[in-house]
């Protein structure tokens, strides 16, 4: 499953990544976490994560025109869904990873999958 944002609270740990005043909308800002390239999104004061990897040939997916909601990648132009990871478009046909993403006083969280 990629849409971590299915996932019960329970088996998710939040990690802070960033004060909002940090990310204004319509800004992007790419972590690392434990080694994994993730993205997080302020789309019109709404909160966004997916993992910067496409699921049709590795591109920097994060890097890709935002629309909406979707995103572009910017290799090969598939387009994906930043609420769920889903694709949308091919050439991909794989969903990417998407996260939960909370503000706690004023701190942006995003939730990773714990083992
Ligand atoms: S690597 Fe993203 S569309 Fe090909």
């Amino acid at each position: 499953m990629y849409n971590y944002r299915m996932l019960e609270a329970a088996r998710l740990e939040y990690v802070t990544v960033a004060s909002v005043a940090e990310l204004e909308d319509g800004q992007r800002k790419l972590l690392d976490i434990d080694g994994e390239i993730i993205a997080v999104f302020n789309i019109a004061g709404g909160y966004f994560a997916i993992a910067d990897v496409c699921s049709h040939d590795d591109g920097p997916v994060a890097e890709g025109e935002v629309e909406g909601t979707q995103i572009e990648c910017p290799r090969h132009g598939a387009r994906f869904d930043l609420q769920t990871g889903k694709a949308l478009t091919l050439p991909a046909v794989v969903d990417i990873p998407s996260y939960p993403v909370r503000v706690l006083d004023g701190q942006i969280q995003i939730g990773l999958p714990v083992e």
